[in-house]
């Protein structure tokens, strides 16, 4: 979602400075804002010259240490606390004390990061949705120690990006994961159990309930590690069975089908 989310500021009008692992990390995430704005001058939402304006606003680097440039921060890293966690001790050691660290989590305590750090009222929760230029909505997750200045201020930000930014408390999954993921597991057990087909139930989901994706169609599109990773950090952190990731689920990322990402998931791509 990283790239997603450098799109959406540098096509704002913001300085990005887009920060990865891996060089090939990074190569595919601007290439895939290099695709994404190209779209959207082919459905002439932006100018050529507008496209390529945003693209320039957008500088790589593999280097956390640049990052000291920066006056916001928001973490797009994968969903395990282990992984964030380190992040945001790297960050509290390099980021100025005013600056405020965002978290893009899907599920992860904002309360639990934000302890990593000695400035937990700057820690915040700036969730996005896939695909990012397109989705409306962003979740802004108030951790029990961030201060009022500190939501407000990515409330407006996600109003600057063209968003709608939606307030909700730190609790896992937030509201929406709490609510979707729990839908897309279901929607595994039924396959797994032979119910009906990937394609029945997600025809179902289309047609009586006016989604614009099946349930099992989306979860191949935000991944099915993701998806599991989810509903590992419900089951964690609610502590209630109904949580439990479906057995499919856990066999196919075992297996490494990750849905559209990795070629395979409950469709093939
Ligand atoms: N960048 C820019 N524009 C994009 C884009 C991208 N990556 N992907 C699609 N678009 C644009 C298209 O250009 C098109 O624009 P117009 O309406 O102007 O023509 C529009 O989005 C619709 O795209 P398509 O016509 O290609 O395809 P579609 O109508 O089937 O829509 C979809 C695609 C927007 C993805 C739609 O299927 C959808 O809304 N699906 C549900 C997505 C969803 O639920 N996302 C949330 C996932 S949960 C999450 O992200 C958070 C989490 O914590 C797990």
């Amino acid at each position: 979602m990283g790239n997603g989310i450098a799109h959406v500021m540098a096509r704002s009008g913001l300085r990005v400075m887009l920060c990865e692992v891996e060089q090939r990390f990074l190569d595919r995430g601007l290439e895939t804002i290099r695709k994404n704005l190209d779209r959207e001058v082919a459905k002439e939402k932006l100018t050529a010259a507008e496209a390529a304006a945003a693209l320039g606003r957008i500088r790589g680097t593999l280097n956390r240490l640049e990052l000291v440039e920066c006056h916001f921060v928001v973490e797009a890293a994968t969903e395990k606390f282990e992984v964030k966690r380190e992040i945001f001790r790297e960050l509290e050691g390099i980021m100025p004390a005013g600056v405020i660290l965002a978290s893009n989590t899907s599920s992860i305590s904002i309360t639990k990061l934000a302890g990593q750090t000695g400035r937990p009222e700057r820690v915040v929760g700036m969730h996005f949705f896939n695909p990012v230029p397109v989705m409306k909505l962003v979740e802004v997750v108030r951790g029990l120690a961030t201060s009022q200045a500190t939501f407000e201020a990515v409330r407006d930000l996600a109003v600057r990006l063209g968003k709608t930014p939606v307030e909700v408390n730190d609790a896992p999954g937030f509201v929406s994961n709490r609510v979707l993921m729990p839908l897309l597991n279901e929607a595994m057990f039924a396959v797994m159990e032979g119910v009906a087909t990937a394609e029945a139930v997600d025809e179902i989901f289309k047609l009586g309930m006016a989604h614009p994706m099946g349930p099992l169609t989306l979860a191949d599109f935000i991944g099915l590690d993701v998806c599991l990773d989810i509903m590992r950090v419900l089951e964690d952190g609610l502590g209630d069975p109904k949580y439990r990731p479906c057995p499919l689920l856990i066999r196919m990322v075992d297996a490494g089908w990750l849905g559209r990402k990795s070629g395979r998931g409950f469709y093939t791509y």
